[in-house]
C-alpha cells in the first residue's frame, strides 16, 4: 500500500517528528511505502511530490519546520480542485492520505473524506492549541516555552528602566499562548481574544504595579480587542482561507498606556519566533505518538478520523468534530489567572 503525507497551514515545531513516526512505523511494521506531497494541499492538487522513505526521515526529529514544505492553499477554491486531487492520487497510486494540519487543512480533509470518498486520516497541528477534541496540539508547548523565556528576559530590562513592556504573542481567535506564557512568566496583565479589554482597567493595573516598585509586563494576544474598538490589522490582505493578517495591537496598546499613565512603554512582538526552531521534548513526544497512531488508523482503514490526545491517551475522533468549533479559553479559567493582574 502507498500512503501520501502532507503538512498544511502555518508551520509548527514537531511536524517532522510526526512525519518520522508515520514513516518509521509504516515501513518497519506494515511494509507500506510513502510519498510526500509538497506544500500542503498544493502537492496533491498539482502533483508535486517528494521522496519519503527511511533515509529521508533520518535526523529530522529535532528539526523545526517541515521537510515537506507548507502552504495555505485551499483546493476547494481551485478550479476542478477535487478532480485534480483524485487524478493525482490515482497517478501516484496513493491509497490513503495523512493530512497534518490545523483547522483549515483538516476542514478540507473532512470534506474530502465525507463528501468525496478520499481516504484521509488527520493529525492536529497548531501552536495556537485551538482545535477541539484534543487536549493539546503539538507545537503549543514549544511556543509557550519561547514566549515564557522572552517574558522572563523582559522583566529584567523593564525593571532596570522602570518601563512598561508589552509583549504581543500569536493567537488569532484563542488566547492559549498568552494565558499559559503570561502565567508562567509572571505577567501583570494578560489580554486574550475571547474577552474584550478595558484600556482604563489595563492602565489601573499598570499603575498599581509601579506603586509596588515593579515594572509591569503586559502580555497581549494578537487577536485581543479593546471594548470599543476593532481588531488591529497589519494590512488588509487575506490568505486563501479568508483570514486577515494580524499584528499591531501591542504597539497600539503601548501608545495608549503612555498617553494615559505618563509612563514610558515599549513593545516586543514575538511573531514567527514562536513557530520556528527545535520542538520541546513534550512536543516531540506528542508529535511522534500522533504519527504512530495515524499510521495505525490507516492500517485499520479508519478514514475520516483524526488522532487526538485525551488525558494521556491517543484516541481517534471524526475530523469534523475537531474543526466544527474552535477551542477557546473558558471565562472561568481566565478569571482564575486574573488573581495575578495588577
Ligand atoms: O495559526 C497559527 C498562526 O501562527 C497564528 O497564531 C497566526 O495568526 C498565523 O498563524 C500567522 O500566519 P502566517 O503564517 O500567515 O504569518
Amino acid at each position: 500500500m502507498r500512503v501520501g503525507v502532507l503538512t498544511g497551514g502555518g508551520d509548527c515545531p514537531g511536524l517532522n517528528a510526526v512525519i518520522r513516526g508515520i514513516v518509521r512505523k509504516g515501513v518497519q511494521e506494515y511494509a507500506y511505502d510513502f510519498i510526500g506531497f509538497r506544500d500542503g494541499w498544493r502537492g496533491p492538487l498539482e502533483g508535486d511530490t517528494v521522496q519519503l522513505d527511511i533515509p529521508a526521515v533520518r535526523g529530522i526529529l529535532p528539526r523545526g519546520g517541515t521537510i515537506l514544505g507548507s502552504s495555505r492553499t485551499n483546493p476547494l477554491k481551485a478550479e476542478n480542485g477535487i478532480r485534480r486531487i483524485k487524478e493525482n492520487l490515482a497517478k501516484y497510486e496513493v491509497e490513503a492520505l495523512i493530512a497534518i494540519g490545523g483547522e483549515d487543512t483538516l476542514g478540507v480533509a473532512a470534506r474530502l473524506t465525507d463528501e468525496y470518498g478520499i481516504n484521509v486520516v488527520g493529525v492536529p497541528k497548531t501552536i495556537d492549541n485551538d482545535l477541539s477534541a484534543t487536549d493539546y496540539t503539538f507545537g503549543f508547548d514549544t511556543a509557550v516555552g519561547i514566549a515564557t523565556e522572552a517574558i522572563d528576559r523582559l522583566h529584567t530590562t523593564a525593571e532596570s528602566h522602570m518601563r512598561v513592556l508589552v509583549v504581543e504573542v500569536m493567537g488569532r481567535h484563542a488566547g492559549w499562548i498568552a494565558l499559559h506564557s503570561g502565567l508562567a512568566g509572571g505577567a501583570n496583565v494578560i489580554l486574550i481574544p475571547e474577552q474584550r479589554f478595558d484600556v482604563d482597567q489595563v492602565c489601573a493595573w499598570v499603575t498599581s504595579r509601579f506603586k509596588a516598585s515593579y515594572a509591569p509586563i503586559v502580555v497581549v494576544a494578537e487577536g485581543a480587542m479593546p471594548q470599543d474598538g476593532e481588531m488591529v490589522l497589519k494590512d488588509g490582505t487575506l490568505d486563501s482561507f479568508g483570514h486577515v493578517r494580524l499584528s499591531g495591537v501591542g504597539e497600539w496598546l503601548s501608545k495608549e498606556i503612555e498617553k494615559r499613565t505618563g509612563k514610558e512603554a515599549r513593545t516586543t512582538v514575538l511573531g514567527h519566533v514562536q513557530r520556528g526552531g527545535t520542538p520541546s521534548a513534550f512536543d516531540r513526544w506528542l508529535a511522534t505518538r500522533f504519527g504512530l497512531h495515524a499510521i495505525d488508523a490507516v492500517r485499520d482503514g479508519d478514514f475520516g478520523k483524526m488522532v487526538a490526545l485525551q488525558g494521556t491517551d491517543i484516541v481517534r475522533v471524526p475530523i469534523a468534530d475537531a474543526t466544527a468549533k474552535l477551542k477557546t479559553v473558558d471565562p472561568t479559567l481566565y478569571k482564575e489567572v486574573s488573581v495575578f493582574f495588577g
